[in-house]
């Protein structure tokens, strides 16, 4: 049984949870402005969702995040076994550490495990990038973000499409902050960094002169068919312009068991690397001609650099990017995809603008809310 909550609580402990590769990114700037209010004391919790060192500890180096306090090394598994050890797992450490509150960022599995394990014992819950919906709930992203917002206490939002949402699901106005973006907080705080490396050249590219690509939603590298065709389409996209392509742990490990690399090997032009760094990423997507993706924060961070983004899904749950920014939703059909990134290659792509508050402050105003929310319960 939960102890009454004004004897559990450690009024100034502020959990923040991480688990998988883009958590690490938003978590950054929310950490380095937690270490600008003395009334909070931030600790980070990694739930080991992701922990190859090139997905996990590189991103740390980079952003200069600290190391994690807590480690809960889950590793990976089935929706089930990975959400359920999370749980078992985090609520050892929610006993220990009676948090003011806990942090969760985005819509992984990692995320919704621990939001779900800190309702239960009644400590409040924060969700950063809160109401984003892309009506498909065939992705388990989509299943994570429902849930995780009906059970926050504060939800901090990146646009207005998401308040929308979440007042047509019922959470009452006052729960919800509209802040900007924390992922292109970092975005801002790296660049000038990512252009200085100059990661292209390492591909022997020149700046504008090349494509970037990323790719890992199970709805396209798990099934064989659809994989092969993508495939195919990136391999005939890079006759006309080389793409560089780091490989998701997931799609390299399904290219192994369809039988694929061979395909991926032939076309020289189609650069396919191990995953990089985060401002090595930055730094291709920067300098790039266009971005081929099936990411949620890859739409962000084109929209947010100006470069045009084709995205290989039929939607997403991110409106902004289409509607003010570079991005254009093309599906995975070969043919969509060989006509939009001509136009491309021949017209330059969407110009797109900067979206409301998505200004480099999202962290500040998210810890200044925090704040407040955290006094008002002491
Ligand atoms: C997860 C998130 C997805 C996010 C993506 C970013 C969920 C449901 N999905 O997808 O929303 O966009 O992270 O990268 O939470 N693996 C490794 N090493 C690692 C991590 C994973 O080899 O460090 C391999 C394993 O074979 C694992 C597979 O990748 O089974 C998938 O990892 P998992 O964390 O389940 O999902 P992602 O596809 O990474």
């Amino acid at each position: 049984m939960p102890t009454p909550k004004s004897e559990i609580r450690n009024p100034k402990s502020i959990l923040c949870v991480v688990g998988a590769r883009p958590n690490f990114v938003k978590i950054a700037p929310v950490m380095a402005a937690c270490a600008g209010h003395p009334g909070l004391r931030a600790k980070i919790v990694h739930t080991g969702q992701h922990y190859d060192a090139r997905m996990s500890d590189a991103f740390f180096r980079d952003l200069g995040i600290p190391d994690p306090d807590v480690h809960l090394g889950v590793g990976s598994g089935t929706h089930a076994e990975q959400t359920g050890r999370v749980m078992i797992e985090f609520e050892k450490v929610l006993a220990a550490e009676q948090p003011a509150l806990v942090v969760v960022v985005g819509d992984v599995n990692s995320t919704l495990a621990c939001a779900l394990t800190a309702a239960k014992l009644h400590v409040p819950v924060a969700h950063v990038e809160a109401g984003l919906r892309s009506g498909d709930r065939t992705m388990p992203e989509e299943t994570n973000r429902l849930l995780t917002d009906q059970l926050a206490d504060l939800l901090f939002t990146t646009e207005r499409a998401a308040e929308s949402n979440l007042r047509g699901e019922g959470i009452p106005a006052e729960r919800i902050h509209f802040v900007g973006n924390v992922m292109i907080d970092s975005l801002l705080h790296f660049r000038e960094a990512a252009e200085r490396l100059a990661t292209w050249r390492r591909f022997g590219c020149e700046a504008k002169q090349y494509g970037f690509v990323t790719l890992h939603r199970p709805s396209n590298v798990d099934d064989p068919a659809t994989l092969e065709r993508l495939i195919r389409a990136l391999s005939g996209t890079a006759t006309s312009i080389p793409l560089v392509f780091p490989l998701h742990p997931r799609t390299a490990a399904k290219l192994d068991e369809f039988g694929l690399r061979q395909l991926v090997s032939e076309s020289e032009a189609l650069k396919v690397t191990d995953p990089l760094g985060y401002v090595e990423c930055l730094s291709l997507m920067s300098q790039a001609r266009l971005v081929l993706t099936d990411s949620g924060g890859v739409q962000e961070e084109t929209t947010a650099l100006g470069v045009a983004c084709l995205t290989l899904r039929d939607n997403t749950e991110r409106p902004i990017t289409c509607t003010e920014g570079t991005n254009t939703l093309i599906g995975t059909d070969p043919d969509r995809l060989k006509t939009e990134a001509e136009r491309i290659l021949v017209g330059g792509g969407k110009a797109g603008r900067l979206p409301e508050l998505w200004d480099g402050h999202a962290a500040e105003r998210i810890v200044g809310a925090i704040e407040g929310f955290v006094a008002c319960r002491h």
